[in-house]
């Protein structure tokens, strides 16, 4: 890959996604866009970033997102942020309900990659939450992996560490040519909403605020200014006494940021903010 070619990329991906592409990345980078090179027909990298230049670029340009952005994800990750939600934030929450008046517990699963973080959110609150109503919205910027996250349909595999009865629950086994898949149950299913949001532009359509956003092992892509106006505009969306959690190794230490750290990936807007 040449120098003026991976820059070309590198600032496309940037612009496109705020995904920050060091000089590591490169082999990286290059490995992946073969994919793409193949699918548009592309004889050289060259020939590939010219189409990208073209008019009418644009589902080309989501499609190099898509392939560059990584969708990593799995049932029940980083299980400690469920425990604290089981134990703290949603009898914090539900509590406050009550007082206040608020309609439903609202979550967000920003940057939702395949669906596992929203479904198993969906999982938790169906099984601690019973009087209450709740709803999750699941966002990313791939249009690709959002189907996937619609579809809700996993590798039997991915939910061997579930407990059987949480299985058994909420999933449904494929037979025949379905054999070795699982679906979400449409009870479940109906309650969690995917659209597609760049986290870094415009302004979600979201009215309600959120109790507790799920922003986890996206911010660890993204150059620090980027960050920062990240968590700026998920603390807009949280309400006061409302729970931030990031990926473990997301802190927000080297940060300029309004929020409370409480335990490690676990922050709070302070109520009264
Ligand atoms: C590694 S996955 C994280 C999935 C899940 N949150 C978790 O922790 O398991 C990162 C996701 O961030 C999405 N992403 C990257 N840049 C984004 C942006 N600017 N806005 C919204 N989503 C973005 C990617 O498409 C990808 O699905």
């Amino acid at each position: 890959m040449r120098d003026n070619e991976f820059e070309f990329i590198r600032g496309l991906v940037y612009e496109r996604s705020r995904i920050n592409l060091g000089p590591d990345k490169r082999e990286l980078v290059s490995t992946r866009l073969g994919k793409r090179l193949r699918a548009t027909n592309s004889s050289s990298l060259g020939d590939y970033c010219r189409l990208l230049q073209s008019p009418g670029a644009e589902e080309e340009l989501g499609n190099l997102i898509d392939v560059i952005s990584t969708n990593h994800t799995f049932f029940f990750r980083e299980q400690a942020h469920f425990d604290f939600m089981r134990d703290t934030a949603l009898p914090e929450m539900t509590a406050r309900m009550r007082t206040e008046r608020w309609p439903r517990l609202q979550i967000w699963s920003a940057a939702s990659s395949s669906g596992e973080e929203a479904y198993s959110i969906a999982m938790t609150l169906a099984t601690h939450v019973l009087q209450t109503p709740w709803h999750i919205e699941g966002t990313d910027i791939s249009h690709r992996i959002l189907a996937e996250a619609k579809r809700a349909v996993y590798a039997t595999d991915s939910v061997r560490n579930l407990p059987d009865a949480l299985v058994r629950t909420h999933f449904q086994r494929g037979f025949g040519p379905q054999e070795g898949q699982i679906r979400v149950r449409p009870e479940l299913r109906d309650r969690v909403n995917f659209s597609h949001l760049n986290l870094l532009e415009g302004e979600p359509a979201f009215r309600e605020p959120f109790q507790i956003i799920f922003c986890r092992n996206v911010m660890i892509y993204f150059d620090r200014p980027t960050q920062e106006e990240l968590v700026a505009r998920l603390t807009r969306r949280l309400m006061p006494g409302g729970y931030l959690f990031v990926g473990h190794s997301e802190s927000l230490t080297s940060i300029n940021h309004k929020l409370r750290s409480i335990r490690p990936a676990i922050y709070q807007r302070p109520i009264g903010s």
